[in-house]
């Protein structure tokens, strides 16, 4: 496969273009940013961790039945993936109040939940991601009921099965972020799911082994990426 002109640069990826018209090429970069691009550093070794855990996670998730836009691992920073046009949603669960939702509703960070929560964000740098719900997100045109519908069964199996893979490497998954595209009139699981974008605590100690490490200056930021890369195993 070969790497053509770059088509975009975001704050973690950038992604090329191939001959195919169908395939894209992301290339994950050591750049970190939090609050909405506010707060900038690197994290030494991150974009091969998060290459690869994605792309490890996203294979097993294919298997479960949950779609992916996962093509080829090309290198430890790249990998080919289908072109999709992103559903402007990000799509978060918690199984654990923490970050916004404990700011928000008052509930202490380390409090299970009864039951796993859906919220969707609307993907808009410029206001800050603001929480909307599916009735404002059909509203606005930025999905669709059957959309909206499909993510959620696909949303809650991807918790299901990330809960398990997480719980076997001793780390319990509070909450995470995942987004959609569109390929040929399918939704199918798109972005990444890593450190970055995930909260992943110890299951024993409840230290923070994710991106809040970085967010709250708590240091010892890349051991964190690499303790959970270590013990989910990646060959
Ligand atoms: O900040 P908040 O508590 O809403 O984050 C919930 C989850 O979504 C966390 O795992 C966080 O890492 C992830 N997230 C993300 N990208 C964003 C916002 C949140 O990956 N822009």
């Amino acid at each position: 496969m070969q790497k053509l002109e770059q088509m975009y640069e975001g704050k973690a990826k950038k992604v090329f273009k191939t001959e195919d018209p169908d395939i894209v090429i992301v290339d994950y970069k050591d750049d970190a940013t939090a609050f909405n691009g506010e707060k900038k550093g690197t994290i030494v070794g991150k974009g091969v961790i998060n290459n690869r855990m994605t792309n490890y996670i996203f294979q097993i998730l294919e298997k479960e039945g949950v779609p992916t836009h996962f093509v080829e691992e090309l290198s430890d920073r790249e990998t080919a993936v289908k072109k999709v046009d992103i559903v402007p949603l990000e799509v978060i669960v918690r199984n654990v109040a923490a970050g916004s939702f404990s700011k928000r509703l008052g509930i202490e960070e380390g409090t299970s939940l009864i039951a796993p929560t859906l919220e969707f964000s609307y993907k808009d740098d410029d206001l800050g991601d603001p929480l909307i719900n599916d009735y404002m997100a059909i509203a606005i045109g930025a999905s669709t009921r059957e959309e909206i519908n499909k993510i959620t069964e696909y949303t809650f199996k991807v918790n299901e099965v990330l809960k398990k893979f997480f719980k076997e490497a001793g780390i319990e998954l509070i909450d995470f972020k995942i987004e959609f595209g569109r390929y040929h009139g399918e939704v199918i699981l798109a972005d990444e799911i890593s450190p970055d974008t995930c909260r992943l605590w110890d299951i024993e100690t409840h230290e923070k082994l994710d991106k809040d490490r970085f967010r709250r200056d708590m240091g010892n930021v890349e051991g964190a990426y690499q303790e959970v890369f270590r013990r989910i195993g990646i060959k």
